[in-house]
Order: structure tokens, then sequence, then C-alpha cells
């Protein structure tokens, strides 16, 4: 294999240079100094323990959440149990997490969530797309919502050659969905030289039924996806280059760079306000505390907010930040009228409530 090759050349000459360490160090952002900025009204939620990974929630207030992910040498609390989904309803007065029941054929023991996408149908079905890793493999698993009975219908499993390495996704129709591969190796070496060695071969891949395609590549390593409340544009954040791209999605499907916001932090998930637009990002602002766990010395979390991004000056807001006392490793944070949830990659998640200084365009905070 030609990259392989290529792979070997540069780990020899990356050995020679001890630039390449340097500039691993920054784009972990190894040494960053945290100011903690914690929010007044915000409580851990019970029943969360072992990561709420991804959050995505309907315009109607349901927060659908995947927990118990397990991630190549990524902190895991719970290593043998299987994975769930849980909801939460956010216009109950005291929102719990309740867990989804899959329907029967689905292999739940090897059930390994990480990003997840909701996309409601014209006829107002609801459909959960799941980026699931059954042993270290990537498959995306296709739901249907039950809400009648709170439980999942398993669709189908989809998997391809260009989804091996997926973390999250974005779905665009019933069976379709653009997604992120956030490394171009599988196995575990591998992987730690790519990232090592700041390669940039992830990407951003379209899957439909009839045409799966890469739509734009060079990342180092690509996380969070999500699209606006339009749909003409589509969010994605390089995690290891500190930043979100944009780009414009084309009728015919295809993406063109139309810029990139640099922020001084590595982020994971995006998640975007469908009625004012705004890009929710959970983030670490300490990667090498994330991959090197060490419970004495926690990675902390961060959520940003950012409004007006295809201006010409967004606004960049630090809403949330912990040095890892409350909550460890943010991957996702995602709003519901005044309401915002935060979850992490293996820890525990926040529920709080906006005041109307931090929630632009969400006055009914309850
Ligand atoms: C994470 O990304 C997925 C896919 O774009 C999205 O569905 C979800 O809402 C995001 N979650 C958060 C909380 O950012
Ligand atoms: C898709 O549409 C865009 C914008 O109209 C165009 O520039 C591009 O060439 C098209 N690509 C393909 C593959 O059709």
């Amino acid at each position: 294999m030609g990259k392989l090759l290529v792979l070997a050349l540069v780990g020899i000459l990356a050995a020679l240079l001890g630039e390449r360490l340097v500039a691993f160090r920054h784009r972990i952002a190894a040494s960053r100094e945290l100011k903690v900025k914690r929010l007044p009204n915000c409580h851990l939620i019970k029943g969360i323990e072992t990561g709420a990974e991804d959050i995505d929630i309907l315009p109607n207030g349901l927060a659908f959440i995947s927990t118990g992910l397990k991630y190549h040498g990524l902190q895991s609390f719970a290593p043998d149990k299987s994975g769930k989904i849980l909801l939460m309803d956010l216009n109950e007065e005291n929102p719990r997490p309740i867990e989804l029941r899959i329907s029967r054929g689905f292999d739940l023991a090897s059930f390994n969530p990480h990003g997840i996408s909701l996309y409601i149908d014209k006829d107002d079905t609801i459909y959960l797309f799941v980026v699931n890793h059954p042993q270290i493999k990537t498959t995306v698993e296709l739901f249907k919502f039950v809400e009648d009975d709170n439980s999942l219908m398993h669709l189908k499993t989809i998997k391809h050659e260009l989804l091996e390495s997926v973390n999250d996704i974005v779905a665009v129709g019933p069976d379709s969905f653009y997604a992120t591969n956030d490394n171009y190796f599988i196995e575990e070496t591998l992987r730690t030289l790519e990232t090592f060695l700041g390669l940039t071969w992830t990407n951003v891949v379209y899957y439909s039924p009839k045409e799966v395609k890469e739509m734009a590549g060079g990342f180092y390593s690509v996380n969070g996806i999500n699209i606006s409340p339009d749909g003409k544009y589509i969010y994605v954040a390089d995690l290891m280059h500190h930043s979100i791209h944009v780009f414009k999605k084309h009728a015919n499907l295809t993406l063109s760079p139309l810029k990139v916001l640099q922020l001084d932090t590595l982020i994971d998930n995006i998640s975007v306000d469908p009625y004012t637009g705004d890009i929710w990002l959970g983030c670490h602002p300490n990667g090498m505390k994330l991959i090197s766990y060490d419970p004495e010395n926690p990675p902390g979390s961060e959520v940003l907010r950012i409004q007006d991004i295809l201006s010409e000056k967004p606004t960049v807001t630090q809403v949330y930040v912990d040095d890892g006392s409350l909550i460890q490793g943010s991957s996702s944070a995602a709003v519901y009228n005044g309401h915002l949830l935060i979850g992490t990659v293996f820890h525990r998640a926040l529920h709080c409530s906006l005041d109307s200084s931090s929630g632009k365009g969400q006055s009914n905070v309850s």
C-alpha cells in the first residue's frame, strides 16, 4: 500500500526531527491553563456515569444521548458494559434519562455507540442514526424511534469501505448522511503514529444507498459534523487543528470549502440550535490529559458558542469551563429552550439552565 510506504518514510524523518514533537504538543493542546467558568444553575444528571459522548435534541425537546463509549485507548469506567441510548424529555420539570429499549435481533452486547444524529422525515417519522463500534470496527446503525413505548426499532446496519473509522454523522435524509472519519488507520499503533506525525488523511464522506463518496479531505482528525438549520451549510470540527470548517452544501450534495474558524481548543462535537442557528461546541481544552487519563489530574471541559459563523466577525463565547473537578472531558453541548446539556466522552453529564445573558434568543428559561 502506497500510503504505508509514505508513512514509513515520514516516520524515519520524524524520528530525526524533534520538531514533530513540538508540533504534536501544540496540536494536542498539552499546556493550556484553565480558568474555571461555571454557570449558576447546573446539576449533574443522575444515571449518567459512563459518558454522554453525543447528544442530539429534537425540536420538541426530546434529547437523545449516547453513553458507554469504548474507544481506542480512551478511558472507560465500565469497559465490560455495552453502550446505550438514553432519552430525556427536557419539557419535564425534573428531566431524567431513561434507557431506550432496542428491538429484538439487534446485537446489544457489542453495542458501542459514538456519534448520533436524528432525522425527521416528511411524514414525521423519526430516524436515529448511530455510529457503532462493535469490536473496533465501524458500522452505522439506523433506527426508527417509536415514541409510544420509548423504543428503537432497528432498521439496518450500514457498512462501507469508505466508512471505516467513523466518529460522527449528520443525517440529511431517511437513509443518507455525511460522516467524518477521524483516522485513516484502524490499527492502534498506526493510528498513534498518524496522530503523532500530524498526517492529514482524514475525510468527510457522503453516504446514500445509491452513492458513497468522499466529499472533503485533508484534515488532521475530523470529529463533530453538523448542518445549519436551513440545510445549506455543513460544519466540520478538525479536533487536532483546533478549527471549524464551514462548507457550502450544493444541490448535487458536493461540499465546497467556505471558511475556517480557528479556535484555541480541541473541538469534539458540534450542535446547532435549530432556532437561532448558533453553534454549540463541546471541547477538550487539554487533549493530553484526555488521552493519558489520570483521576488525580483529570481533563477539563469547555463549552463554546459561536454566533453568526458566516459573518466576517463571528462571536465566540466561552460559556462554560471546568477544570475536571465537576465534569471531565466534555464532548458535546446541546441546547433546547434555555436548557444546556453538556456531555462527556466517558464521565458524567451536566444539565444547566441558561440565563438570558448566555442564551440569546432563549428567554423561556424554566
Ligand atoms: C454531535 O454531532 C451529531 C452529528 O452531527 C449531532 O447529531 C449531535 O447533535 C451533536 N451533539 C452535540 C451535543 O454536539
Ligand atoms: C456540484 O454543484 C456545484 C455547484 O453548482 C458545481 O460547482 C460542481 O461542479 C458540481 N459537482 C458535480 C460533481 O456535479
